[in-house]
């Protein structure tokens, strides 16, 4: 059977650090879904579908990935998707208390009919040199005309930068 995990995020936008935690993902399960917010509480920058096609173009020819938006509860998502994981990146301690937060209310979620398993959460650390990238960060670089080339792909540097300086 196809072991199949869901990487959700709001990715407002896509840093190289979810690439790399991607990459580690698809090294543990044969699919993964990465999934986007749309209509959450939390207010972003780029629209769902934005945040969608700059992840579709930067994992063009990736195979065994599939992006796409979701909305309403994750465990319930997971469960229509045939999911068996979440996967989380952690990158600091500070990152911890929030991840353990979710994991154990996505977990306690999923304990009870319809759901058949508890959806258990993967945590994966990235690469060292992105421990302190965050997509607010990128946000803010890109707002003050600063150089992200070296933390998103060059997709996500394009759209930031017609984002915020756009000549019209
Ligand atoms: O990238 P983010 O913003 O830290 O991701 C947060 C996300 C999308 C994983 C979380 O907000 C979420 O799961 N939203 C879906 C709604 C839901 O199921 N909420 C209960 C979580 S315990």
């Amino acid at each position: 059977m196809q072991k199949i995990a869901i990487y959700p995020g709001s990715f407002d936008p896509l840093t190289n650090g979810h690439l790399d935690i991607l990459k580690r993902a698809l090294n543990i399960f044969d699919k993964v879904i990465v999934a986007v917010t749309v209509g959450g509480s939390k207010k972003t920058l780029f629209s769902g579908q934005e945040r969608l096609d700059m992840i579709r173009t930067a994992t063009a020819g990736w195979k065994r990935i599939v992006p796409e938006n979701f909305s309403g509860l994750l465990v319930d998502y997971a469960r229509k998707k045939k999911a068996i994981a979440l996967i989380r990146g952690l990158r600091a301690v500070s990152d911890f208390e929030y991840e353990l937060q979710m994991g154990l209310m996505n977990r306690r979620l999923s304990s009870r009919p319809p759901h058949k398993n508890p959806l258990e959460t993967v945590y994966l650390m990235p690469d060292e040199k992105f421990t302190y990238l965050s997509s607010t960060l990128v946000k803010e670089i890109a707002r003050l005309k600063g150089n992200v080339r070296d933390f998103v792909p060059k997709i996500v540097e394009e759209k930031l930068n017609a984002k915020f300086h756009a000549v019209i």
